[in-house]
């Protein structure tokens, strides 16, 4: 792992306001090139401060994410068996935490549907839509307790792309979601297909992942270390969730 692409900070504010200026950044450069490069987006509990601070950037400059289209990473999918809308979509939280707080808008999103009655259509669709979008300029990421990227769990082989998965049972009880849940995530090789990575992991829960991560194997057993050969993979932490990783 190459220590130029590693960024430790203090606080996981700190490291999420680092992340958000390097997507602010490449939203600038959209809005002052005319290009609409996609930017693949990431939800969860450590995401959260990263909208936030996107925000603000876009609070002090009017428009800057009008341009620009995005792409989401991951989605819940409803148990079918049930009546109604289900787990806390993904794409809703996407929505109130950003898309319709910006008041100068944006310039699309690739969403997944986590009620379709077509799952596997659904998943190679969207791997059909991000092409056709010109691919991926930068996907963010977070990392599970259990070293998954997306919801690729460990097992998962380098070459998996956009599917239908079960989730593993360490991330069905974090999200505090019914036992057998699926989800449709990005494949690994779709992951490497962006080109930037930036991955974000804060606080003590996230430490032996990201050892494992940056330091052991480049095994399916820890999927985010199959990341490990992308040419611009930045990987951003606090403190707290780098203190297992020997880092020199
Ligand atoms: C979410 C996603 C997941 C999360 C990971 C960490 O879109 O792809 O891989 O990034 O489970 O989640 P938090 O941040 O809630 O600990």
């Amino acid at each position: 792992m190459d220590r130029d692409r590693l960024f430790i900070f203090g606080s996981a504010e700190a490291a999420a306001a680092a992340v958000a200026d390097r997507l602010a950044a490449l939203a600038s450069e959209n809005k002052t090139s005319g290009a609409s490069q996609l930017i693949g987006l990431a939800t969860g509990q450590t995401m959260a401060p990263v909208y936030a601070a996107l925000l603000e950037r876009e609070q002090a400059r009017s428009g800057l994410f009008a341009g620009c289209r995005f792409s989401q990473l991951d989605e819940y999918l409803a148990d079918p068996t049930q009546p109604g809308a289900q787990p806390p979509f993904f794409a809703d939280e996407l929505n109130a935490t950003f898309f319709s707080q910006l008041t100068g808008g944006f310039g699309g999103f690739l969403a997944l549907d986590g009620q379709t009655d077509d799952p596997a259509g659904t998943a190679a669709a969207h791997r059909r839509h991000i092409a056709a979008a010109g691919g991926l300029a930068v996907q963010l990421l977070g990392i599970g307790v259990n070293g998954h990227i997306g919801f690729n769990e460990p097992g998962t082989a380098t070459d998996s792309i956009c599917r239908v998965v079960d989730l593993a049972d360490s991330t069905v009880a974090r999200a505090g979601l019914a036992a057998g849940s699926r989800a449709i995530t990005l494949g690994i090789a779709d992951i490497l297909e962006a080109t930037e990575i930036l991955l974000l992991a804060t606080g003590p829960a996230k430490a032996a992942a990201v050892a494992a991560m940056i330091t052991g194997p480049q095994s399916p057993a820890c999927p985010a270390s199959l990341l490990r050969d992308h040419p611009n993979f930045c990987i951003v932490l606090d403190e707290q969730a780098a203190r297992l990783a020997e880092i020199d």
